[in-house]
């Protein structure tokens, strides 16, 4: 068979960092895949900036719409970000064309991941997204394929390493929100709207994938319930503290008789639990299944190695030839409404 022809739009951290994994390890994806990958195209604002890789030997395309749907390509890579504009344009584009897509675009998935999910279902093309949630931790596949044979009864974590950086700085260096937010901000770490970070959207947004991948049920970002860490003061911190415990911004997802429950807020975890020593930047998810128990993964949510890394392995997937229905799509009659409403009242 011909080569895997990748076309990447976003040429930011996380699009330089496929980039270098189809660079340096293209020996070893052919020897898993049984097949050669290539970048034919790419895309980003500027044309003319230093990557800290060579381009050269790709074409380049101003236009993402332009590059999802060029005949040389068969799987789309969108890593520019952004709710709606060019990466929802470009992914429909794609899905359209009968692409195959893999993003790492948690606000467009939350939001449009549904409609998208069953364009890429009724295209029979894949449409993943490992490194939407929890950057490098492979949660999606665990789910989707590792954890199948599971009715999973919650999904939790901490799943957005900014606010769990600056929980953590706030209370090892005894420093207030407002400076180490300012130090957070001169490390680059926070989204150019720092309000999806602080506000607890951002991480909203990734349990509400994992909440429609787990139940089966629609992607449902306007029923879950948030709160941001801004108000979390020192004070707050220290009074955690001398009882045991810690503050942590929490994501829960589960399916009560109610309905499906999805909260994002600061919670108290017991300071030696698993999520009560987790540090800085890092990210866990806790996954619960009525046979395998509890299973806890642990990793980098962002950065270029670790999302890179989940990019690539849909990737791989792909090349491998595997097709997995996403969100509720397998289940998509059962799915439409949560059990709290499904009884026709
Ligand atoms: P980034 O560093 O800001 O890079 C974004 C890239 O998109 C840039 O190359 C930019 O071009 C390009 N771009 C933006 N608007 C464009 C447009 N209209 N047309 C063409 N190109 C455009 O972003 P990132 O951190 O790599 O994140 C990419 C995606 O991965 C986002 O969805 C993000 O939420 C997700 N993600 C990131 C991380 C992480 O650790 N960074 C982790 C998990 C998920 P220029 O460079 O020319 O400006
Ligand atoms: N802003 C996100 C975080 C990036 O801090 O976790 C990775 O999704």
């Amino acid at each position: 068979s011909h080569p895997l022809r990748l076309g990447i739009a976003g040429l930011g951290t996380v699009g330089v960092g496929v980039i270098k994994i189809v660079m340096q390890h293209g020996d070893l994806l052919r020897a898993r895949s049984g097949r050669d990958m290539t970048i034919t195209a790419v895309s980003a604002r500027s044309k003319s900036k230093d990557r800290g890789v060579d381009l050269s030997s790709f074409a380049w395309e101003d236009d993402p719409v332009a590059l999802a749907t060029r005949d040389d390509v068969d799987v789309y890579v969108e890593l520019m970000g952004g709710e709606d504009g060019p990466a929802l344009a470009s992914v429909k584009a794609a899905l359209n064309a009968g692409k195959h897509v893999v993003t790492a675009n948690k606000a467009m998935l939350a939001i449009h991941g549904q409609e998208l999910a069953e364009l890429a279902e009724s295209k029979g093309v894949n449409l993943r997204f490992e490194a939407a949630v929890a950057g490098g931790i492979p949660i999606i596949k665990s789910l989707t394929e590792s954890l199948a044979g599971n009715k999973i009864t919650r999904v939790m974590g901490v799943m957005n390493g900014t606010c769990n950086y600056i929980l953590t700085r706030m209370e090892t260096a005894g420093l207030p929100y407002d400076e180490v937010f300012e130090e957070a901000n001169q490390l680059g770490y926070l989204e150019a709207d720092p309000n999806l970070d602080v506000g607890g959207i951002d991480a909203a947004h990734k349990l509400v994938l994992l909440s429609s991948i787990a139940y089966g049920t629609q992607v449902d970002f306007a029923s879950a319930q948030l709160q941001g860490i801004q108000r979390i003061s020192i004070v707050d911190i220290k009074h955690a503290a001398e009882m045991g415990y810690r503050i942590k911004l929490l994501g829960v997802s589960q399916m009560t008789d109610a309905g499906l429950m999805q909260t994002m807020r600061p919670c108290l975890v017991p300071a030696l639990s698993p999520l009560g020593l987790l540090e800085g930047g890092t990210n866990m998810v806790i996954v619960e299944g009525d046979s395998v128990g509890q299973v806890v993964l642990r990793g980098a949510g962002a950065g270029e190695g670790p999302t890179a890394s989940a990019v690539f392995g849909d990737v791989m997937d792909i090349a491998r030839g595997i097709n997995i229905p996403v969100f509720g799509i397998p289940a998509l009659q059962l799915a439409k409404s949560t059990p709290a409403d499904s009884s026709g009242e």
